[in-house]
């Protein structure tokens, strides 16, 4: 098939790299020089535009700001076969007040909140919370719309520079767990749940990012708890909202079961990188059944080896960024542990390959379990250089726990 792959990150390539596996032809709008590496570019964001000259089977979406502006729907009514959800339903990532109020409507687990329009409610509704609060602007904020404040000055300050519509809700503790499922509008296949790391440093310190690393291993959630979240959480969404495409559910493991912290309508980055190295199912035929509505009775198989992704980032990330730093030594991680380097914030400069954003490249492995699936990453990243690069070294340490 003839595919063309909407966005320009780590998790477009990841989808890249697995179609064109698969024998596909690989269109990226507007791409980056990873997915160049494997297809045609195609410089645009007139997406439809794009579609309409290289006339491709099947268009996949991978980030948000084009599914909430509505490019489903434009698809659709050019009779063009598109994964992804339309507008309506991709509120749910757009507007975090619409998506708490549609929880609480369908009685999905989430965390207590209010919703305020003004800065002067926001700060009054503090008084209904106890330390630490969590505020979170209302629209799409690149992973930076949410704050986690300590005390009540931090949480005043949080209203005041994220507001005025805001969500103010109580604090939950747990694990967190990503968990994916695609859809046809009727029909629902449940991804692997996978495990995300927000925070910048190791330990899950330092301020939040769009995710520093990310695993699967097949044994994050139980097969009862992913059943429960299925029945709960993701089947009421796709019933009410006729929802196509991913269902990104980020969920708190709570003593009191798995709660909702935000849905996004679309693949995780970097959850996407190590779910498309670990899976073992024609995932060009999976999609083409979404855009169909031909999901019944599909079911995913994933390789026994477990994958681990861990993001490289450029100087100053989250943080004021810079830019235009040579990266060099992809060409030498090799193939041990299938070792595949998926580019996100890359340019080609006059030097050669630049870093061009926050988050550089997803250095992405498998292995035997899960702590060898890690030591081959981390072994491949000794590779890599370039100036002001940083990442985690505890990614998957929790899911490693868990094997003990
Ligand atoms: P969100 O964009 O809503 O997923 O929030 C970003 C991150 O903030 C999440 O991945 C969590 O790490 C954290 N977070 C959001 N809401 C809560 C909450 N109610 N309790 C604890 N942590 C939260
Ligand atoms: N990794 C979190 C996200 O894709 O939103």
């Amino acid at each position: 098939m003839k595919i063309l792959i909407i966005g320009s990150g780590g998790r477009e390539h990841a989808i890249a790299w697995r179609l064109a596996q698969e024998g596909h032809q690989i269109y990226g709008a507007p791409g980056n020089p990873g997915i160049a590496a494997l297809g045609q570019i195609l410089a645009t964001t007139n997406y439809l535009g794009a579609a309409k000259s290289v006339d491709p089977d099947l268009t996949v979406v991978g980030p948000e700001v084009p599914l909430v502006a509505g490019v489903v729907d434009e698809f659709r009514a050019a009779k063009r076969k598109i994964v992804g959800p339309a507008r309506d339903a991709a509120q749910l990532e757009g507007s975090k007040i619409y998506s708490k109020e549609f929880m609480q409507r369908l009685r999905i687990p989430t965390a207590r909140f209010v919703r305020v329009e003004s800065v002067e409610a926001g700060i009054s509704a503090l008084a209904e919370f106890s330390t630490p609060i969590v505020v979170k602007a209302d629209g799409l904020a690149a992973g930076k719309g949410v704050i986690i404040a300590k005390d009540r000055a931090e949480a005043e300050a949080a209203v005041r520079s994220l507001g005025p519509r805001l969500v103010i809700e109580e604090f939950l503790q747990g694990e967190e767990v990503s968990f994916i499922a695609l859809s046809d509008g009727k029909n629902i296949v449940p991804l692997e749940a996978t495990q995300d790391h927000k925070a910048v440093g190791d330990h899950d310190k330092g301020p939040n990012t769009g995710g520093m690393g990310a695993y699967c291993d097949g044994r994050i959630l139980s097969e009862a708890d992913a059943r429960h979240v299925m029945d709960t959480v993701i089947r009421p969404v796709v019933d009410a909202t006729r929802f196509t495409g991913f269902l990104y559910a980020g969920l708190m493991m709570t003593e009191d079961g798995p709660k909702v912290l935000e849905f996004n309508v679309r693949l995780g980055d970097p959850e996407t990188q190590p779910l498309m190295h670990r899976l073992d199912s024609p995932f060009g035929e999976v999609l083409m059944a979404s855009a169909t509505g031909n999901l019944a009775g599909v079911s995913l198989r994933w390789r026994r080896q477990p994958s681990v992704c861990v993001v490289l980032a450029a100087a100053g990330y989250p943080g004021q960024l810079r830019t235009g730093d040579v990266i060099t030594g992809i060409e030498r991680c090799g193939t041990h542990g299938q070792v595949q380097v998926f580019q996100a914030g890359t340019k080609t400069g006059a030097k050669g390959l630049e870093t061009a954003g926050g988050r550089v490249l997803g250095v992405t492995a498998s292995g035997p379990d899960l702590a060898a699936a890690a030591a081959n990453v981390y072994a491949a990243i000794e590779k890599i250089h370039f100036d002001g690069m940083h990442y985690r070294r505890d990614i998957a340490r929790k899911g490693i726990k868990r094997w003990d």
